[in-house]
């Protein structure tokens, strides 16, 4: 198969393949794979063992693979080991479910209830960024986990669970993060020697969590509208264009998909731009001054995201460097063309963030952490895609992106903090783009301004 002569119209096949094992092995270490694709055109053929997995290379490609998700899909063997854990929620169902399902979980991201996220954000994280001491090595990865954690607990859940409960599932969530991507990667029968039973045990006890949510959510029998209400209520409210709402299955699948999608992705992100300032102090300290200048000694609240373009800047240059979805998947749902190239029905299609956002056609020196490359216009479409695109974008694209400046902005006004090895953090190969260790060396602001009185 490997050796079949391919038509001019047909995708080029990646070099290197192995008989029976294809790419696999290369895919060990898929970022220089990766980095070799573009050469070989828009749309390069990879196996996996014999499974084709066709990579769309180009911007242009991949807005169109984005925007027809009728023809391009959510499914195949990513999507069905996902579904395991997440369950049919709007990050997984396939395109007859989507519509209805998103349509449905939208009010939970409406514009009147952003305000209280801001305020739970600032609330559930300052505690934490205020009990590190002057001096501390910060394991930036468990602690971003950590108040990404809370503050998803908060989001969420805010009103359902009491302090104890509030803990148990901080614990819980955080043993389900841990060990989900392991848990999607080995076979089933390993899974007893890998966690798997505290991770059973976790899981069990927050699907519990989330069923109580929801039986108090709805124990009135009224349902509970407007800015006040939480998320069980408000999905709980849900109505699409005919009148119908989610049963309780499904809500609990959203609210897990949604919890999962928000813990890691968003602590994912902090890490890394915690690592890229660590090595670029003089970006921190404008940083700061932006965050001085609009937000000085006040709390902090939803306004003010808008207000900080810098950090916002700060965001979107770590996600260009380090998406945490580095590499997305769909399947054809038809025969179909992709950039001239024939594709049958039922074959994998991926793309990688990762790749675009280091085009250099697209991106100048494009491994260079450069904040100030997003002051000019937008880069064409398809080449920014860390939250995806297309009607499938992440819907909590702007509360994620307004959680990870507050928090950014809630560390950087108190701290200063450089990195413990000289090597900026390399990522570990796994279902996300995840920093193996950030390790940094916290100096606090505060005690800098007042024995020079420079604000730095
Ligand atoms: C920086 C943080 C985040 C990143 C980088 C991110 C990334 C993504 C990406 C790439 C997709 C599209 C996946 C695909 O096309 O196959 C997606 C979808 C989704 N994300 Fe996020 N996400 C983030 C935060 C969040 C948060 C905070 C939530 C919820 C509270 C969330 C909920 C979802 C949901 C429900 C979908 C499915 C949307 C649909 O198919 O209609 N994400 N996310």
């Amino acid at each position: 198969m490997l050796q079949k002569q391919e038509s001019p119209a047909e995708a080029a096949t990646a070099p290197g393949a192995i008989p029976l094992v294809g790419h696999a092995l290369r895919l060990l270490r898929p970022w220089s794979l990766l980095h070799s694709l573009p050469a070989q055109g828009d749309l390069v053929r990879l196996y996996i063992g014999r499974l084709p997995v066709y990579v769309v290379c180009s911007p242009k490609l991949v807005q169109e693979v984005l925007v027809h998700d009728s023809d391009y899909d959510r499914g195949g063997a990513v999507f069905d080991q996902v579904r395991t854990v997440m369950g049919n929620g709007l990050i997984t169902c396939g395109h007859d479910r989507h519509r209805r399902s998103r349509q449905l979980v939208q009010p939970v991201f409406s514009r009147s209830r952003l305000p209280r996220y801001a305020e739970l954000m600032v609330e559930h994280s300052t505690p934490v960024i205020e009990s590190w001491r002057d001096g501390q090595v910060l394991d930036a990865r468990a602690a971003m986990h950590t108040i990404i954690r809370r503050v998803s607990i908060a989001t969420l859940f805010s009103s359902r669970i009491n302090a104890e409960q509030f803990e148990r599932l901080q614990q819980d969530i955080g043993t389900i993060a841990a060990g989900w991507l392991r848990r999607l990667i080995t076979p089933r029968p390993l899974r007893r020697l890998t966690g798997g039973r505290q991770w059973a045990s976790a899981s069990k006890r927050v699907h519990e969590a989330i069923d109580d949510s929801l039986r108090s959510a709805g124990a009135t029998g009224c349902p509970v509208t407007g800015a006040t209400a939480d998320v069980p209520e408000v999905l709980l409210a849900a109505r699409d264009a005919d009148g119908g709402g989610f049963s309780h299955e499904e809500i609990h699948d959203e609210l897990i998909s949604m919890f999962l999608a928000a813990v890691e992705s968003s602590s994912t992100v902090l890490s890394w731009t915690l690592d890229l300032l660590a090595h670029h102090p003089e970006v921190q300290d404008r940083a700061a001054e932006e965050v001085r200048r609009v937000v000085g000694e006040r709390e902090m609240g939803w306004p003010d995201v808008d207000q900080l373009p810098y950090l916002k800047q700060i965001v979107h240059e770590s996600l260009r460097l380090h998406p945490p979805t580095w590499l997305l998947t769909r399947i054809t749902t038809r025969e179909t063309v992709l950039g001239g190239h024939p594709l049958p029905a039922g074959v994998n299609i991926a793309y990688s963030a990762y790749l675009l956002g280091r085009d250099p056609a697209v991106f100048a020196d494009p491994d260079r952490f450069d904040p100030d490359r997003w002051t000019g216009a937008a880069p064409p479409r398809g080449s920014f895609v860390p939250w995806g695109g297309g009607s499938r974008l992440c819907i909590g694209n702007t509360v994620s992106l307004a959680e990870i400046v507050i928090v950014l902005a809630e560390i950087v006004r108190s701290w200063r903090w450089e990195p413990v090895r000289r090597r900026p953090a390399t990522a570990r190969v796994s279902m996300l783009h995840v920093p193996k260790s950030v390790r940094v060396k916290l100096r606090s602001r505060k005690e800098a301004v007042a024995t020079t009185g420079e604000v730095r």
